[in-house]
């Protein structure tokens, strides 16, 4: 097959987005209660990593980066994900602590995108959930440098072993750099697949105490 062919069948590669629509009727006053409810059905629907969500970042000349991570925690205060302090998105965040998170719940026919800003969680609050972890994977925190360039997988493999014999009894302690980040919510966009690419978005935007709610067109 060409190339020219393989582009040919992407191009047709299509779907109606059936599983019903979202309403006014539908939102709540607060973002996220519908969130909420959003997950939860993420979860019920036994999507792969439903709490996985793709960060971005913009590095100091403005040029954006993209990665993957896991949802820890949420409440009216923010969104929680926990990472290492060292890491290329925590240089970023140094710089320029804005931030969107989106959940590609495109099975569901979903997503929803958030703007806001990244606060460092305090260390009493990493310490917590750091230690409510498998030790397997403290101890994994202690051995990458994450976005580090390294030369071959065994330098990981050999300092894990190496970790895992000091580290063989009593608490593993948090490591310095490692961390979390708590993201307040600025705007909040749910986005629900409808037929004929009619699909509905509604757009959250803080106004003080309350939320301006609009929908956007498809
Ligand atoms: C499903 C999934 C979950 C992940 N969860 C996390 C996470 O919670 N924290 C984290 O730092 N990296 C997580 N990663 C790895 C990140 O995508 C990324 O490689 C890493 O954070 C380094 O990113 P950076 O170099 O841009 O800072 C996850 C990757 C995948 C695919």
């Amino acid at each position: 097959m060409s190339d020219n062919d393989s582009l040919q069948q992407i191009a047709h590669l299509r779907r109606e987005y059936t599983k019903g629509g979202l309403r006014r009727n539908d939102l709540t006053e607060q973002p996220l209660a519908l969130f909420e409810r959003w997950l939860a059905q993420a979860c019920e629907a036994k999507l792969a990593d439903p709490t996985a969500m793709v960060v971005a970042t913009v590095d100091e000349s403005g040029q954006p980066y993209q990665r993957i991570v896991l949802l820890k925690h949420y409440d009216e205060r923010g969104l929680v994900f926990y990472t290492n302090l060292g890491s290329r998105k925590a240089h970023h965040l140094e710089n320029n602590p804005r931030i969107s998170l989106h959940f590609p719940w495109h099975m569901l026919d979903r997503q929803v995108m958030v703007q806001g800003t990244a606060e460092r969680l305090s260390t009493l609050e990493v310490m917590k959930y750091f230690h409510s972890r498998p030790r397997d994977s403290q101890i994994g925190a202690w051995v990458s440098k994450q976005s580090s360039r390294i030369s071959a997988r065994g330098i990981l493999e050999s300092k894990f072993l190496e970790l895992k014999q000091k580290f063989q009894q009593g608490d593993i302690p948090l490591p310095s750099f490692w961390g979390g980040y708590r993201v307040t919510i600025e705007q909040m966009e749910f986005w629900q697949g409808g037929e004929h690419r009619l699909h509905d978005r509604f757009l959250y935007q803080r106004e003080g105490s309350s939320w301006k709610i609009d929908r956007l067109a498809p």
